[in-house]
């Protein structure tokens, strides 16, 4: 390979999603269950408060940290939804979206050779991520008889000596899956066993369908050794808005804050306006609920629909994706998502794009308009006939 091109970066490859995407841009009449982002416009209140802010020419960088009462907001809206506090100055960081916060916290953490242990299937960009930072990624494959939660068992036998930290996402992308408490107990043990730092990528914390969400940072022993990852792109439908944020300890977060100065100065202005109603404005809470609802309604239509053409879901609890069980087409899940679109137009993303355990499952997406997913399901439900 050339010396142009850095080696570790070379050998990571492209995201499995994007090939899907590319595809169905030259199709016609595509039904798209691919993309995983919202299909709200960002609450009205919350878009007036960034062209406001705007207006008053409010367009100059933010402290680093973030904008202070934006921080402020982060951390009440945290201890009132949570009950957990977090100091708004040492122990939280405003970020470009959850992925500049994931980031930092890799960079923040790993030495060379350090491993970080990944429950899969997950988010496409840990394992690279972790790869940038000069880690080592440890995938562990989750399986639908514990929901795609992991188990202690399974963590404590990929531990090894270099093992740094558990990188956790729940509620779950792809999969939907929550953590309940028994496997947050048995996650926390072994963090505490090994003294493994845990980041818990939270952003989809608000989208939960059954229960309330428990962030991992509450447990009992865990506040200083947890890295909380948070956001506004799902909960508030922002993504393109660039915004997320990081609480943590304040010797991590240090750092943390560190590498975004040299790299970042600071996050998007007009954004952390307009987040600091999302925070605080009843009518952005308003509009959380009432999104919530809305993809509730369409993950029950997903998911009994696919029920009723055989392609078997395992109940999703969070976020918005359903994540069914394609073996019944005799397919691999690369060949059911190809031959899908290529015979009916359907978009959807083959499992092992997620990483490990996720062969024979497709991750589709229901943010989606409810006309459309009850035509994907008619032209699923033709594709299952004829190859099923
Ligand atoms: C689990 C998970 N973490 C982080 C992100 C990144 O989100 P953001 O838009 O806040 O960077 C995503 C986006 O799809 C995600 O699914």
């Amino acid at each position: 390979m050339s010396d142009r091109i850095s080696r570790r970066v070379a050998a990571v490859p492209p995201s499995g999603i994007r090939k899907f995407f590319d595809i169905a841009a030259t199709m016609q009449d595509v039904i798209s269950l691919g993309i995983g982002e919202p299909d709200f416009v960002t609450p009205d209140v919350i878009r007036q408060a960034g062209m406001d802010s705007l207006t008053r020419g409010e367009t100059r960088y933010t402290s680093n940290s973030g904008i202070f009462e934006l921080r402020e907001a982060i951390v009440k809206k945290w201890a009132q939804l949570y009950g957990i506090e977090y100091h708004p100055d040492q122990e939280t960081l405003v970020t470009v979206g959850g992925s500049e916060a994931l980031y930092l916290a890799l960079m923040a953490i790993i030495n060379p050779g350090d491993e970080v242990l990944i429950p899969e299937p997950c988010f496409v960009s840990y394992e690279a991520e972790v790869v940038f930072a000069g880690g080592t990624p440890v995938p562990i494959a989750t399986h639908v008889e514990t929901l795609f939660q992991v188990t202690g068992a399974q963590l404590e036998a990929a531990v090894t000596p270099n093992t740094k930290a558990i990188l956790i996402n729940y509620p779950n992308n792809p999969t939907g899956a929550v953590l309940d408490h028994e496997y947050m107990a048995e996650i926390a043990a072994v963090a505490a066993r090994h003294d493994l730092i845990v980041i818990s990528d939270e952003i989809y914390d608000r989208l939960m369908y059954a229960g309330q969400h428990t962030t991992f940072s509450s447990l009992p022993g865990m506040r200083d050794r947890t890295i909380i990852i948070g956001g506004f792109s799902k909960d508030y439908a922002m993504t393109g808005w660039r915004l997320g944020f990081a609480l943590g300890a304040a010797d991590i977060l240090a750092v943390m804050r560190k590498v975004h100065q040299y790299t970042i100065m600071s996050a998007p202005t007009t954004a952390q306006v307009a987040a600091i109603t999302a925070l605080t404005d009843p009518r952005a809470e308003d509009a959380v609920y009432s999104m919530r609802e809305s993809y509730n309604l369409r993950r029950r239509l997903l998911v009994d629909g696919l029920a009723n053409i055989g392609l078997t879901a395992f109940e999703p609890r969070g976020a918005f994706y359903a994540f069914p069980d394609i073996r019944v087409s005799g397919m691999t899940s690369d060949e059911f998502a190809m031959t899908l679109i290529d015979e009916e137009k359907v978009a959807c993303v083959p499992g092992p794009a997620f990483g490990l355990g996720g062969e024979g499952y497709v991750r589709m997406c229901y943010a989606t308009a409810k006309d459309q997913i009850e035509e994907a399901l008619e032209r699923m439900g033709r594709f299952v006939r004829r190859h099923g």
